[in-house]
Parts: structure tokens; C-alpha cells; sequence
């Protein structure tokens, strides 16, 4: 088990380059049983997720392979239509083979994902939405157990706006037998992404980027390569490092418009954020303003970088609220860093953080990964060393991120510990 040590006091600058996105990349990588032979996708970041997932799909029988953020994938020989338990329960994501699966083999075996460090993450809408196309689901052990002939097309309108339940049930309905047409369906970047990925292998899908999609159902995909979009939810974690530090950074490798909410949210806050094309620099000279968040489906504010947003928030003049409307409980990192002498109130669904107060290093505990994001950042303005435990979460989702933040002039070191 692996733990960080980071010093305080340290002021970020520097350039750092964006990995690509990992929520993009979890999704793109079932594509790859939608169709035999061989996907290439560019820009993966190296994390603990991609891994588990090539490794599900590796039990699946897809061959992998993963150099310098290309990954390969062969899914030509394909003996297995199951996501047994191990996987599932490290990563929730490993329910986006039941869609590819059950529309191109009539049928797949997946464990039901279970509990969440952040509160209950249902998947009744992946299996509303597959029986809405015709597959045949029942409950079993733990499993999720599903079956078809041929999907057929339908109208399927998503009761609340989910990631998942749209990437898994677009993935199913460009299989299915006529038109499929998808309302309320999310619109996150990593949706259009995927979108993307399976008009290149041969799917009609229209309405890509609308919360309308329109899926005209063929009969065999062919495989394709892709370059995964950047990561805005790392880029959105080092624009606020990089402010709360008081520093200067340049992100090379990032889609601005993608952090729309972030950026202006940081402008509100003081910052001075110019932008290019793939780039965003990022400046801070004083403790920030207040400034309140509501994370909400894109292009709002984003639940994955609000622990982070509370973080900075120790630092500003004032109090600053911070609502989730996504998970609305997902503030189970406001104790550790209360542990650190930080001011927070929680309440149904929102935090209220108090800047200002003295914060001295301590050790604390990683819950999820973008809670141990924020402990890491709040360890960076706080007195002293702050011990940072279970940085497997952590490594869920960032691609060697003491190193890049250690390359803008954090003081953080890895270190192995018996602690659990
Ligand atoms: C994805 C992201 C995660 C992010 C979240 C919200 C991946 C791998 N993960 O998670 O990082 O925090 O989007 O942006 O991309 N819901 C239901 N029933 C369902 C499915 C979802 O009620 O069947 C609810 C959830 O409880 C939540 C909301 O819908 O309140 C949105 O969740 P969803 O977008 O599905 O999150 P994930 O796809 O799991």
C-alpha cells in the first residue's frame, strides 16, 4: 500500500502536460467488443483503471497491449461474455461491456457493481434502458444476467442525465435491428467521444453533443482507432492546485472549451486564465474570493473536481458553498480535512467551507479518488508534512501525479507503508 508525504508551502509554476481522459478511455475500450480486430487508441492514460479494464477484457479474451499511452486492443478471438465480481467491485465502469455484449452475442454475464464510497450509484438505468431495446434481464447471485435475439430499435428517455447508462446503451443500440431514438441522454465530452469512436467504426448515430440521439441501427461494425480526448477533470485539479498555490502554470495538451464552468469559476476567484487552442495558463497572486459551486451535469461545474474546489476554498477571504446535485453525499473527504484545521459545515447535498483558517499537515486517509486529489492539494498550502494513506484511489485515475505536480515544484514523495 502505497502512501504520499507531501511538504507544504510550496508555490506550483511551471508547464505540465494533460494525459488523456480516463472517463473517455473506459469508454472507448468496450467498443473494442463490438467488433473483431484490432483497435488502436492514442493518448491512454497509464492508470490503475485502464489497467483493470484491459485486464477484464483480457479474461474476456481481447489481447492488449499498453506503450507510451498507446493502447492496443485484439478482440479477435473473444471466449468470455462475463465481468465477474474482482472487477466489477474495483471499478464501476466495468458494467459498460453489458451493452457491447449482449447486442453482438445476444447475451452477458456482468456483477452488479454495489455500494460506492460516495453514496448509492444505481445502475436500474443501463437495465431500463437494454430491456427498453428487448434484452431479457433478471437478477441472479449478484449478477446481472442479460438476453436477447436481436436487439430491436426503440424511444428510450433516460430519467435523469447519466454518463453511463448513455454510453452503455448508445453501445447497444448501434447493433440493434432499426432506429433507436436516446432523450435526455448526457452530453459530457467523454459521451460525444465514444459517439465518435462508433461512427468510425461504421455506426449512424446523429445528434452527437445534443442531449437527442438518434441511432439508425446496422449490422456489423469493423474496428477503428482513436485518440482519446484530454482529461478535463485532471486539467480542472491542476488549475486549482496551481491557484491555491498562488502559482503560475501553463497546461499543454487540454481542450479549453471543456473547462468552460472551471475557468470562470477560477476568474471569479481572482485568477488570470488566458487560453489557446490546447493550452490554458493559469495565474494567481492573492488569496481567492469566495466563490460557490453547484456541480451538475456538463457544462456545469463537474462533481469530480468539487472535493478539489473545497480545498481551494480554504484559502479564500469569506465562505464559499459547495453543493452536488450529482452526489449529493459525495463530501466524505470534509473530516480529513477538517483534520487538518480546516473550517467546513456539511449539510444535505453542500459544504460550506470557511477559508482563512491555520492548516497544519496531518495524516489523512484517501476515500475516492478525487477526494484524495483535494488532500493532496490541501497538503500543499498546509504547515508542516501531511501523510496522505491509500493512494490507490489516487492512482485510479492520475497518470504520475507526484511526478508532474513535483516537476511544477511540489515538495511530495511516495512512500511504501504497512498501514492499510
Ligand atoms: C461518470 C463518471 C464519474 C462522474 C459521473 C458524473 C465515468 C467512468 N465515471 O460516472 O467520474 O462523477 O459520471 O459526472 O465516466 N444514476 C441513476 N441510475 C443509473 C445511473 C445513474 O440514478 O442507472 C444517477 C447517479 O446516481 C447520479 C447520476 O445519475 O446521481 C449521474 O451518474 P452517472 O452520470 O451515471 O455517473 P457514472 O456514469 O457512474
Amino acid at each position: 500500500m502505497d502512501k504520499f508525504i507531501v511538504t507544504g508551502g510550496s508555490r506550483l509554476s511551471g508547464t505540465v502536460s494533460i494525459s488523456g481522459a480516463k472517463n473517455a478511455s473506459l469508454a472507448l475500450m468496450p467498443t473494442c467488443l463490438l467488433a473483431s480486430g484490432v483497435f488502436t487508441l492514442h493518448n491512454t492514460p497509464n492508470n490503475r483503471d485502464v489497467h483493470t479494464f484491459s485486464l477484464l477484457l483480457e479474461q474476456m479474451g481481447v489481447q492488449w497491449k499498453l506503450e507510451k499511452n498507446v493502447l492496443t486492443l485484439d478482440s479477435t478471438n473473444i471466449t468470455s461474455h462475463e465481468a465477474p465480481y474482482e472487477y466489477v467491485k474495483q471499478m464501476r465502469a466495468s458494467i459498460y461491456v453489458l451493452g457491447p455484449l449482449v447486442a453482438r452475442y445476444g447475451e452477458a454475464m456482468v456483477s452488479l457493481p454495489g455500494g460506492c464510497n460516495f453514496g448509492p450509484r444505481p445502475v436500474d438505468l443501463h437495465l431500463k434502458g437494454l430491456e427498453k431495446l428487448g434484452a431479457e434481464i433478471t437478477i441472479e447471485s449478484g449478477y446481472i444476467h442479460a438476453k436477447c435475439k436481436r436487439l430491436q430499435g426503440t424511444h428510450f428517455h433516460f430519467d435523469v442525465s447519466s454518463v453511463g447508462a448513455t454510453v452503455n446503451i448508445l453501445m447497444a443500440a448501434v447493433l440493434a435491428h432499426g432506429q433507436t431514438t436516446l432523450t435526455n441522454a448526457a452530453f459530457e465530452p467523454e459521451v460525444i467521444a465514444i459517439a465518435d469512436m462508433l461512427v468510425d467504426m461504421g455506426a449512424q448515430i446523429s445528434g452527437i453533443g445534443t442531449p437527442t440521439l438518434e441511432i439508425q441501427g446496422v449490422d456489423a461494425l469493423h474496428a477503428a482507432n482513436q485518440t482519446t480526448i484530454p482529461d478535463r477533470i485532471e486539467a480542472g485539479t491542476f488549475l486549482i492546485a496551481a491557484a491555491m498555490t498562488k502559482g503560475n502554470v501553463t497546461l499543454e495538451n487540454v481542450q479549453p472549451s471543456h473547462l468552460a464552468a472551471e475557468i470562470q469559476k477560477l476568474e471569479e476567484a481572482g485568477c488570470v486564465v488566458t487560453a489557446t487552442e490546447n493550452s490554458v495558463t493559469i495565474s494567481m497572486d492573492d488569496d481567492p474570493q469566495p466563490v460557490d459551486i453547484t456541480a451538475a451535469p456538463y457544462p456545469a461545474y463537474p462533481t469530480d473536481t468539487q472535493a478539489q474546489w473545497a480545498a481551494f476554498m480554504m484559502k479564500c477571504k469569506g465562505a464559499a458553498t459547495i453543493k452536488d446535485t450529482i452526489y449529493p453525499t459525495r463530501f466524505g473527504y470534509v473530516p480529513e480535512l477538517q483534520r487538518l484545521g480546516a473550517d467546513i459545515e456539511t449539510g444535505d447535498g453542500y459544504a460550506i467551507v470557511r477559508g482563512g483558517s491555520s492548516l497544519t499537515g496531518a495524516t489523512v486517509m484517501s476515500s475516492d479518488l478525487r477526494a484524495s486529489a483535494s488532500l493532496v492539494m490541501a497538503g500543499m498550502i498546509a504547515e508542516g508534512e501531511t501523510e496522505i494513506l491509500r493512494v490507490y484511489h489516487l492512482d485510479r485515475g492520475y497518470e504520475g501525479m507526484e511526478h508532474k505536480l513535483t516537476s511544477l515544484g511540489a515538495n511530495i514523495r511516495r512512500e511504501q507503508t504497512e498501514e492499510f
